[in-house]
């Protein structure tokens, strides 16, 4: 919808979202027990945008969608009385609510965004599932959903991509998933490489090139790391397809070119996106201009930036401090 409109909302549009609020609320069956949206009052709507702030999604400038951000200092970011007016439901409105809460609650340096459903509305939790929510807790007909943010780091060089890699490593558990997928040469052995020094594992990592995958035993009785690389792979990967002697449940398992293909080894993968930035454009079309011989801009470093995406899918991402772990060094700079 070209005129859909999601701002953050200030005390003045209070009126405006307890509206949307119980139009929304009162539409939906009636459940046990029921629920409390409907007696938010405007003084109620007001000092939950005073305290945490809220969002107001307008179509053609009228009150469409809603929420209230919660934030209790886990380092989440709950939503609540997420609304959209009935007559505008599967228009795209709660869509684009969402995707600005979560660019909010990414900008305000959350890792997580949590809210709370009830299993008796099967739409709502598909819809939330959909967008990469997932249960983390059931309580009767209350089920909390949540999701880790994806974050977005620069990495100017070979080793800003290994330092990204240790730091994916301190977050890792035996079990866990690496998806790398990137373009021939875009970094991902690079950041493996990382991995490996932070997982303090054997064995110098390399591109497998005769065989799809290789385990590097850790020295430091830790997880081993697994170094698959699917590029050779038809089809999907299997355990058996391995053929290695390390369990994967006690491993990291890294897959170049995984996706699409290592989705069977886990439900829960950590997904890495690495895009070459081609600085071409930016570099070369002003050699002499002003811009030339900033601070920071060699040729080289813009010609080389990786924008790598770090997408943690699962709830077994949740609460292990992705966002805020992997941009806490001063040479990732979250983009
Ligand atoms: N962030 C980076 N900035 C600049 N150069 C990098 C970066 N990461 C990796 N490189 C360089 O890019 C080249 C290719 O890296 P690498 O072999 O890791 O890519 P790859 O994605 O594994 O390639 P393949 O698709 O062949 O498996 C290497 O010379 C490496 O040093
Ligand atoms: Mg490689």
């Amino acid at each position: 919808m070209s005129d859909l409109h999601v701002e953050e909302a200030s005390v003045d549009d209070a009126a405006a979202i307890r509206e949307v609020i119980h139009s929304a609320f009162a539409a939906r069956p009636r459940l046990d027990p029921p629920t409390r949206a409907l007696d938010e009052s405007v003084a109620s709507v007001a000092a939950a945008i005073e305290r945490d702030g809220a969002l107001l999604g307008r179509v053609g400038g009228i009150p469409a969608g809603a929420l209230l951000f919660a934030d209790e200092g886990d380092g989440a970011l709950r939503l609540r009385r997420v609304s959209v007016l009935p007559h505008l439901h599967s228009r795209g409105v709660a869509s684009a609510v969402v995707a600005r809460a979560e660019e909010v609650a990414a900008h305000r340096g959350h890792d997580d965004i949590v809210l709370r459903t009830r299993s008796g509305l099967p739409a709502t939790v598909a819809f939330w599932m959909r967008r990469g929510y997932a249960e983390v807790e059931r309580d009767g007909t209350y089920l909390t959903l949540a999701k880790a943010l994806p974050v977005e780091v620069a990495a100017g060089s070979a080793d800003d991509s290994r330092a990204l890699g240790k730091r994916i490593a301190a977050l890792a558990r035996p079990g866990d998933v690496v998806i790398l997928t990137g373009e021939l040469g875009a970094g991902k052995t690079t950041l493996t490489q990382g991995i490996a020094t932070g997982l303090q594992v054997r064995g110098r990592v390399t591109s497998p090139t005769f065989v799809i995958a290789r385990a590097h035993p850790s020295l430091v009785g830790g997880p081993a790391l697994v170094h698959v690389d699917a590029y050779r792979l038809d089809g999907t990967l299997e355990l058996d397809d391995l053929d290695l002697d390390t369990a994967l449940e006690e491993s990291v398992t890294v897959v170049e070119w995984g996706e699409g293909v290592a989705e069977g080894l886990s439900t829960d993968p950590l997904r890495v996106r690495i895009a070459r930035l081609r600085g071409d454009d930016d570099v070369t079309a002003s050699p002499g201009g002003e811009d030339a011989g900033r601070p920071g801009e060699s040729e080289v470093g813009l010609m080389d930036l990786r924008a790598i995406t770090i997408t943690p899918t699962g709830a077994r991402w949740v609460g292990a401090g992705v966002r805020s772990h992997l941009t806490a060094s001063p040479s990732q700079v979250a983009l």
